[in-house]
């Protein structure tokens, strides 16, 4: 079998089907001059990348031929990446074309070395996007909300599927948002009380002195403006699971009646004097460093050792290799029904930042910079510049792929291509990049580039 890669090329022109033919003679190529010769093509070959002409004869009904070739190959397929080709004076149409989803447009007359360029670019955007549809499917999610295929994620989620069923008291560290909670609600998930309340209190986001009544209720009269009995979150989540997050902050007075909680599995509502029994399973979580606390004085190491029965360390996401694209890839799904929008997936320079840009805010911030995108681009692909990351700031603390590296990859790249592309002519090659010659010498400069002209 041929594994070669194939192109589809739509011209009616017969001279300059064979010049792109004999110029393609890297890929399989196959070659449609009009309309329903294409759509058979399609059908039959699924090519990743077609060349179309745009100025294909109009036929008697569609004085646009083109343009709805154009429209029905991306209805059939819509990952074919199309290169639309223009005479001169059809500008409009090119961009028209591109604002329905074509990949890119160049005009005549032909230069095969550029064209050669843009097709061999298609190509491997192609086979990226490829590469991620496959990752999604290898990795639909093993625990609801929870979505990874990284090593080291595997490996908490089969630790998670071992606690699970158990009554240990369980601590999640990890920083924040990292997925602490969707992790504790899995637990809960898995477990025999799945069917019974889960139940959450953040210590952090509760005054100390309202902290106590939360978790433990307190009986009519307990204090000025107890008017009636009232429960504790603990108690609501009998037969269930709590929650207790960021217990970094749980206030040192109010660990001591913590820790007698977990040793005797009864709360004492404020101003009562019944020992109310609770069969709960305890989760905490902090993306403190208790240890810390410990010797610092701000935390019991005796509720210490209580609460990390089991301890699951849950990586940051820059640890989780290709799981940031994973997860950006099914985000975009989810925005892209909760909107309506129809955006296609992300461009090759964006998808390598989302890679190597660090993350501090973990999967939250991945969130909400997908989110935008989704909301805000303009194009078929979510691009670097709608992500809006942050520039690295302090090169020491950047991944050996931080932006910059990528940039400088990038650029590069490009120079060498178009000094190949124009057998280290500089002018020519910077005509290529779309730059002056002076700025292509200051390049030279900076990446060290030796050229023989
Ligand atoms: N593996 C994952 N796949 C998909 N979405 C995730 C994943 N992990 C976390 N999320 C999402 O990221 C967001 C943050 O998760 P979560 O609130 O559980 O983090 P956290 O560790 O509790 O953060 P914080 O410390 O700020 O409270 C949530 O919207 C959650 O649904
Ligand atoms: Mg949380």
């Amino acid at each position: 079998m041929d594994d070669k890669k194939i192109l589809l090329i739509v011209e009616d022109d017969l001279g300059l089907q064979k010049q792109l033919k004999w110029s393609f003679a890297d890929y399989q190529t196959v070659v449609a001059g009009n309309r329903t010769e294409a759509i058979t093509a399609l059908r039959r070959f699924t090519p990743d990348v077609v060349t179309l002409d745009l100025g294909l004869p109009p036929d008697a009904a569609n004085a646009s031929e083109g343009l709805a070739t154009l429209k029905e190959i991306l209805a059939l397929a819509p990952s074919t990446k199309i290169i639309v080709v223009t005479g001169n004076d059809d500008r409009d149409h090119a961009i028209n074309a591109v604002a329905l989803g074509a990949y890119d447009f160049y005009q005549k007359p032909i230069d095969t070395d550029v064209l050669g360029l843009i097709v061999r670019r298609a190509f491997q955007l192609a086979e990226l996007q490829k590469d991620y549809t496959k990752l999604q499917q290898l990795t639909a999610e093993p625990l609801d909300g929870i979505i990874a295929s990284s090593k080291k994620m595997q490996d908490v989620i089969r630790m998670v599927e071992k606690v699970a069923p158990t009554t240990a008291t369980t601590l999640l560290l990890g920083e924040s948002g990292t997925g602490k909670e969707v992790f504790a609600k899995a637990i809960h998930g898995l477990s025999s009380r799945a069917e019974h309340p889960f139940v959450a209190v953040n210590c952090a986001a509760i005054p100390e002195n309202l902290l106590e009544s939360e978790l433990f209720g307190y009986e009519k009269g307990a204090f000025t403006g107890a008017s009636q009995q009232t429960k504790g979150k603990i108690e609501y989540a009998h037969k269930g699971t709590f929650m207790l997050d960021e217990i970094g902050d749980l206030p040192f007075p109010l660990q001591a009646k913590l820790l007698r909680f977990l040793q005797e599995r009864v709360v004492e509502r404020i101003g009562g004097r019944q020992a109310i029994p609770v069969d709960v399973r305890i989760i905490c979580a902090t993306h403190q460093n208790l240890q810390n606390l410990i010797e610092e004085g701000k935390f019991r190491s005796d509720l210490y050792y209580r609460i990390s029965e089991i301890t699951l360390n849950i990586p940051a996401l820059r640890e989780r290799g290709s799981d940031s694209l994973t997860i950006a890839t099914a985000l975009l799904k989810r925005y892209n029904e909760m909107n309506n929008r129809q955006v296609r997936g992300f461009t090759e320079e964006a998808a390598k930042a989302i890679q190597s840009y660090p993350w501090p805010g973990n999967i939250r911030e991945l969130e909400n910079k997908i989110k935008r995108a989704v909301i805000m681009t303009d194009g078929v692909y979510i691009s670097f510049d709608d992500l809006e990351l942050p520039a690295a700031e302090n090169e020491e603390e950047a991944m050996p792929f931080n932006l910059k590296t990528v940039r400088e990859i990038a650029e590069t790249d490009a120079i060498r291509k178009a000094l190949a592309l124009s057998n280290n002519n500089v002018s020519n090659a910077a005509k290529l990049l779309g730059i002056s010659r002076p700025t292509l010498y200051s390049f030279f400069d900076k990446y060290n580039i030796q050229v023989n002209e």
